[in-house]
């Protein structure tokens, strides 16, 4: 493996190539691959327009957001750019249990020479800093205050960052990258569906220079994401499923924004969908077992009405409705 601290990107590749955009950009790259290059998705669509923002952040520097709803394709996106480009990244999940010591690093006991000393230990931010590296925040918006507060220090314009109690100032490798993907754009939980978000300063907000936005896609496209994951699929019969599948999906998504179901099918949902109907050969049985037990109780029949809808037959017959409801409360 070569020394990936003193690396660099050695080569030039074209996007069309690569990400089957329509451009004449070239990007640098990476012609060895190291542990931290993510695997290659062969079968992963790239959305142009979030692609070549992506592609700012590697080429020009950018500091890149991508904002959308869940399921979405957000982190993948970055992960699969990253993986054509065998630029190493890590992916670091801003869920609650990361905690600022995680980050930034902490005093370890380690056995050394048979003597017990202790030792700084390098947390995930300066150890990438230091890295022709892409670090992607996950779940940004789900970041606790004392960790926000941590990256705000490499998000100023040199991002410089300082390790206080080992009076040491850390300068960014010039191929260090950094990502985030978020749900909200920080505005909080709104719609209810993103609990445990926080309201994002506007001062760090700024701080990032391309906003990427991945939402649900037009209809074809997320077809065509379906089929990709699922070749299973590919004949006329599996065709028309996947239609009728992304129709109940749209069905919930409409009724999400108009306020008849708290919850709605991510694109994710309709992936996981697709591939329980290969398992359990019954899409009314696989749809119950992968969106509609996650579903209120109440909406239940919106669902299933939805259902009915699209597949032109009942989500559960009047004996599978009978056994569900003789089991004890
Ligand atoms: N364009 C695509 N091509 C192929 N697969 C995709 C695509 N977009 C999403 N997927 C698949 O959908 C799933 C969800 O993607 P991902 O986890 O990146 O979503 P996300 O937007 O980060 O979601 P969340 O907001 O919940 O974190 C993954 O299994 C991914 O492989
Ligand atoms: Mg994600």
């Amino acid at each position: 493996m070569t020394d990936i601290v003193t690396g660099k990107p050695d080569r030039m590749v074209s996007v069309r190539t690569l990400f089957g955009i329509d451009s004449g950009l070239m990007v640098p790259a990476f012609s060895e691959r190291d542990d931290h290059v993510p695997e290659i998705d062969e079968v992963y669509r790239f959305n142009p327009e979030v692609t070549l923002a992506i592609l700012a952040g590697f080429m020009r520097e950018r500091r890149v957001m991508v904002q959308g709803l869940h399921g979405t394709g957000k982190s993948t996106h970055i992960e699969q750019v990253a993986a054509r480009l065998n630029w190493p990244c890590v992916r670091v999940n801003l869920d609650g249990h990361i905690s600022r010591l995680d980050l930034v690093g902490k005093d370890a006991i380690i056995v050394r020479d048979d003597v017990q000393i202790t030792e700084f230990q390098e947390g995930i931010v300066p150890w990438a800093l230091q890295r022709p590296m892409a670090l992607i925040f996950d779940e940004y918006d789900a970041g606790r205050p004392d960790v926000m507060f941590v990256i705000q220090r490499i998000l100023e314009r040199d991002g410089k960052f300082t390790l206080l109690d080992q009076n040491r100032v850390i300068h960014p490798h010039p191929y260090f990258r950094l990502f985030a993907t978020t749900n909200t754009v920080g505005l909080g939980n709104l719609n209810g569906l993103y609990h445990g978000t926080q309201l994002l300063n506007h001062a760090q907000l700024d701080r990032w220079n391309v906003v990427a936005t991945l939402n649900y896609l037009p209809r074809a496209e997320e077809a065509g994401i379906v089929l990709a994951r699922v070749p299973e699929l590919a004949d006329e019969a599996g065709r028309a499923l996947i239609e009728s599948m992304i129709s109940v999906a749209e069905l919930t998504r409409k009724g999400f924004a108009t306020g008849d179901l708290s919850t709605l099918m991510s694109p994710r949902t309709v992936i996981d969908w697709a591939e329980n109907c290969q398992i359990f050969r019954d899409p009314a049985m696989a749809f119950r077992l992968t969106f509609v037990n996650k579903c209120d109780e109440a909406e239940r029949p919106i669902v299933a009405e939805y259902f009915q809808r699209c597949f032109d037959r009942e989500l559960e017959s009047a004996a599978e409705r009978e056994m569900r409801s003789t089991v004890p409360q």
